[in-house]
């Protein structure tokens, strides 16, 4: 396992490139299953969670190669249905599967995702849509088993907006016999570049970004060449790193309409953006102003930022207030910032903010994927040396991270655990 060793209070200036979206890619990945032939999908992020989607597919059957931000797929031997335990429970975005899967098969079995360090997380709500698609699910030792001969096209509303959950329905209704509804569906950036994916493969949906999705089904899709989208938390994440370190970072091949509750909040706090033609422009001030933020589903403040924004408020004048209403166990942060001096209470969903001048470096150990990059935030706004062990979590999700803030003037190493 490997760790990192950063000296912070170094102001970064430069550019950095920003990555293909992971949460995009992955679902894109698992769409091939519903066409027969050999996709390329570009700019895909060199990830682990990438490599262990490759992983589930070559399983099932499929050839999965990857080159140069290349995934090379083949889907004309597929011929297991399963997603076991091991990879479901290194990346919970295996269950993607389960929808390509049953519509184009008639079946599927994908193990249960369990619980993880950010929460429960449970996929009952897309078992829900696909029962109501006319599929038969059971559960067997710790795996969903679904069944059906063709799906059905029907209404289906979702009692909270979820990501994947959208995804899988909205890939099951692709192949279904007639028209689907998705209603309160999550409005993700990711969800509708899947669904422009999905239209290049012949799918008929209309909606994709608005709550109600329509998708009539068709009775095949084809193989595609098929781009993603900027990562939007890689380049939210490197805003922060310019917010902490007074720093003026361009923030080359993002899409800033990807991050408007964001870039909003961050201008509260007193960023400054310029936006140009290939990306925006990001300069951090001396100290950062407080300001609350609430998470929330797309449009709304991403939760996959929220743990970054808590570092840069940690530092802030003032106190500010951070509202997590997405995942009910996300502040895993919060113990390792206050090892390094931050003042935050935690009280059930809410976390509380006294701003510090200066954080100090010290030994910490990274959780989850985002609570990870928020160590890397806190790390280059402390003062002198700071350790993140286990950063297993942030290899899955940020792609060369450490080459990228080298590129910017930090003072970072990536040294293997002895
Ligand atoms: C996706 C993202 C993740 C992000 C999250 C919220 C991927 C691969 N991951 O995760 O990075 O943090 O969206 O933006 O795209 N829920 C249920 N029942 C279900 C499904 C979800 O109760 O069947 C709940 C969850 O527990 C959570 C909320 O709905 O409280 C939203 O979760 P969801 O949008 O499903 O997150 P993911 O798709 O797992």
């Amino acid at each position: 396992m490997n760790k990192l060793i950063i000296h912070g209070g170094k102001r970064l200036k430069g550019e950095v490139e920003i990555s293909g979206a992971k949460n995009a890619a992955l679902p894109i990945i698992a769409a091939t299953l519903l066409t027969k032939g050999s996709s390329v999908i570009v700019k895909v992020p060199n990830l682990r969670d990438v490599i262990t989607m490759g992983k589930l597919l070559n399983h099932l059957g499929a050839e999965f190669y990857y080159e140069d931000r290349k995934a090379f797929i083949n889907t004309e031997k597929v011929k297991i249905f399963e997603a076991p335990y091991d990879l479901v429970r290194t990346m919970r975005a295996s269950v993607l599967v389960l929808g390509p899967l049953l519509a184009k098969f008639g079946k599927a079995k994908v193990s249960l995702p369990g619980g993880c360090a950010i929460g429960a997380r449970p996929i009952n709500l897309h078992l829900m849509g696909l029962e109501k698609m006319g599929a038969k699910i059971e559960l067997q030792s710790g795996y969903v088993v679904a069944n059906a001969r063709r799906l059905k096209g029907t209404s289906i509303y979702f009692d909270i907006p979820t990501v994947t959950g959208t995804e899988n329905l909205m890939m099951a209704a692709t192949l279904a016999k007639g028209t689907t509804l998705l209603e309160n569906a999550a409005r993700e950036p990711e969800v509708v570049d899947l669904a422009n994916a999905l239209i290049s493969m012949g799918a008929k949906i209309r909606g994709a970004g608005n709550s109600i999705i329509e998708i009539e089904g068709v009775d095949g899709l084809k193989p595609v060449e098929y781009s993603v989208i900027p990562d939007r938390i890689e380049a939210g994440t490197f805003m922060t790193f310019a917010g902490v370190t007074g720093g003026d970072i361009f923030i080359k091949g993002c899409r800033p309409d990807h991050l408007d509750a964001l870039i909003i909040k961050l201008k509260e706090a007193g960023l400054i953006f310029e936006q140009k033609p290939e990306g925006i422009k990001v300069i951090g001030p001396s100290r950062p102003k407080a300001t609350d933020v609430k998470t929330m589903p797309y449009p709304g403040f991403p939760t996959d930022m929220q743990a970054q924004f808590m570092t840069l408020m940690s530092i802030a004048e003032g106190t500010s207030v951070i509202k997590e209403t997405v995942f009910e166990n996300r502040f895993m942060h919060v113990a390792e910032l206050r090892r390094m001096g931050a003042d935050i209470i935690v009280e059930g969903s809410t976390a509380t903010v006294k701003g510090i001048s200066r954080l100090r470096g010290a030994p910490l150990m990274a959780t989850d994927l985002r609570a990870s990059a928020s160590l890397i935030v806190a790390a280059l706004a402390a003062e002198g040396e700071t350790v993140i062990h286990r950063i297993y979590h942030l290899e899955r999700g940020y792609e060369r991270i450490e080459e990228k803030l080298l590129g910017i003037g930090a003072n970072i190493k990536k040294v293997k655990e002895q």
